[in-house]
């Protein structure tokens, strides 16, 4: 693996060697060696966040590297600097790079032109460390994922559900999307994803209905703040004690956070799962220590 950019370019394999790597990272913690010593690694960030940053901020000195955060707005990314450039610049000075931003090809280019090991940390499209956080979590809750029902009550075209829909096509588990008819993922990505593993439907109901695991995001991604219209077709995909009433017994509940209670979950929900969800959290360090190790490796 050269670089870490979406969910859709893995395997089977690569998923699940990730996924041991983390568990095995999370257990070593202090004792993991440093296989980034004397690496410095760019953070750039155009969008906000909290986890992504502080887990890569994290990783990176725990396995001996120096993390450098840059925001867009305050790099000439922001005035206007092409990617490209921007990408040739910094792979003659960094180690890796950490992007976060809103077009999937910008990380593409970044990786392409920099020739540096380049992580996607979000973009429009993908959250593929995400996805790798909620399978550790999965797997340390339930044991497994094989045989699991997995349901994603909310946005169906957003980059979390996009990421869980290409690690189902791979790992083979069962998952249905819920989401409100406007924001189902369209026909051409459903062709192209080609998983008769994943199914999709307006019915929270129906897809929560024996669910292992029940898992949402918030209704308005970043960049959509101000298509408060959208919120509205959300009514009744709230993630509720009604909703769960239907789930599988032992079910979890997952939440990428930031969570708007009230909204896509309730705040008794949120509560009830916190342990999970939280965990959740604290795996997005270990599973992207995992991403680390293996573009060190190169
Ligand atoms: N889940 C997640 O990526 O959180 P942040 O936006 O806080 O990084
Ligand atoms: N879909 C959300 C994920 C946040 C971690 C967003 O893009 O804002």
């Amino acid at each position: 693996m050269q670089h870490f950019l979406s969910i859709e370019q893995l395997n089977a394999k690569e998923i699940r060697w990730l996924i041991d790597s983390a568990a095995h990272l999370k257990l070593q913690r202090g004792r993991e060696g440093q296989p980034l010593v004397g690496q410095t690694w760019a953070l750039i960030f155009t969008k906000s966040s909290t986890r992504t940053r502080v887990s890569f901020e994290v990783g990176i000195r725990e396995l001996g590297g120096f993390p450098m955060f840059l925001s867009g707005n305050d790099i000439q990314l922001g005035r206007g600097e092409p990617i490209k450039d921007t990408a040739r610049v910094l792979g003659r000075m960094v180690h890796g790079a950490v992007i976060r931003t809103y077009a999937q090809q910008d990380v593409v280019d970044f990786a392409n032109c920099s020739s540096i090991p380049t992580i996607n940390a979000l973009t429009d499209d993908e959250h593929p460390c995400q996805i790798l956080a909620d399978l550790l979590t999965i797997q340390e809750k339930l044991g497994t994922w094989d045989g699991k029902k997995v349901a994603f009550i909310g946005d169906g075209f957003s980059n979390m559900t996009r990421s869980w829909m290409w690690a189902a096509k791979y790992l083979g588990f069962e998952l249905v999307v819920a989401s409100p008819a406007s924001c189902q993922p369209p026909s051409e990505f459903l062709t192209k994803l080609d998983a008769a593993n994943v199914s999709v439907t307006c019915d929270p109901i129906a897809a929560t209905t024996g669910a292992n695991v029940i898992n949402t995001d918030v209704w308005l991604s970043m960049g959509q703040e101000g298509q408060k219209e959208k919120e509205l077709e959300f009514k009744g995909f709230q993630v509720d004690a009604g909703l769960l009433a239907q789930a599988a017994p032992g079910h979890i509940v997952l939440h990428c956070l930031p969570a708007y209670r009230g909204k896509e979950i309730s705040e008794e929900v949120l509560e009830l799962h916190a342990n999970t969800i939280f965990q959740q959290a604290e795996n997005r360090l270990h599973a992207q220590k995992a991403i680390l190790v293996e573009l060190a490796r190169k």
